[in-house]
């Protein structure tokens, strides 16, 4: 059996360099870039709530390749290089932005909650809102000013950050729109990268059904971690209908079996 050790890495060989909530980031094959590996733990109210659900790395994998890859595609600079396996995918190595940068288009969760206004409804705009990317003071919601005053970002790089954040939301309401998916919020986030003297910010981590509040147009059901937050279940078969309906996966393709498929005659 000892050609088995031979043609074989262990991922567990690896250097790990951060293990998150949802995923792993290990060192990837050159400078400059990571390996994002997306587990299957499901996560909400800063970990307080915990679940390993089955299939969901595999499905936050793929749907946010299709995201990041048009993005890329349209000209929105991201981390994302490319795909590797069903759990994994090549990243350039970013330095985070320590922000949680959310975008909201229809009432729902914690705004809908703080100002008294019901579910669903129609925001006159969009609006951007940033929370400090701290899970010990439970990612708390701060303003320009804090951002400022602290360094986590100067004037101009807000700006580029709400930039980039609207036009993600634009690709983004147009995309899911098109699938008869209204999209009422998202979260995103976003890091420096360096080209010699040259900084740019990117469009970083995720962009998934964990990090968005997707609805269906007709009925309103939920396709996303809300099922999660609200204990609704039908959480991975709702990732799978996203990713259906994306054409991610073909009709009767299955992303959660791995291996070759028989192509039907
Ligand atoms: N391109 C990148 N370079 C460096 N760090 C990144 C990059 N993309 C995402 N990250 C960070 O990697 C971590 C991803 O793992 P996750 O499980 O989401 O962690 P967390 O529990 O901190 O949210 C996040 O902290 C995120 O900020
Ligand atoms: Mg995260």
């Amino acid at each position: 059996m000892d050609f088995l050790k031979t043609r074989y890495t262990p991922m567990n060989r690896r250097r790990r360099i951060y293990e998150g909530k949802a995923k792993v980031l290990y060192e990837g094959p050159e400078p400059g870039t990571l390996i994002q590996h997306f587990k299957d733990d499901a996560t909400a109210f800063n970990a307080k709530k915990h679940e390993v659900i089955d299939g969901k790395g595999v499905l936050n994998n793929r749907i946010s390749e299709y995201i990041f890859q048009n993005l890329n595609d349209i000209g929105v600079p991201t981390h994302f290089i490319r795909r590797l396996n069903m759990r994994e995918q090549l990243i350039r190595e970013v330095e985070i932005i320590p922000l949680e940068v959310v975008v909201r288009n229809v009432a729902a969760g914690s705004l809908a909650k703080r100002l008294g206004l019901e579910e669903g409804t129609q925001l006159p705009r969009s609006i951007i809102e940033f929370y400090y990317k701290n899970d010990a003071l439970d990612d708390p919601m701060v303003s320009e000013e804090h951002i400022t005053a602290f360094g986590w970002a100067n004037p101009q790089e807000i700006d580029d950050i709400m930039a980039l954040a609207i036009r993600v939301n634009d690709f983004l309401s147009g995309l899911f729109l098109g699938a008869g998916i209204r999209l009422i919020d998202f979260k995103m986030e976003t890091g420096r990268i360096w080209e010699g003297d040259m900084m740019r910010i990117v469009v970083a981590d995720e962009i998934s059904p964990d990090s968005c509040r997707l609805w269906d147009v007709k009925s309103a059901d939920k396709l996303d971690k809300d099922r999660f937050r609200r204990d609704m279940g039908g959480l991975v078969e709702a990732y799978q209908e996203v990713a259906r309906r994306l054409g991610i996966l073909g009709e009767s393709e299955n992303a959660l079996a791995g291996g070759p498929r028989l192509v039907q005659p």
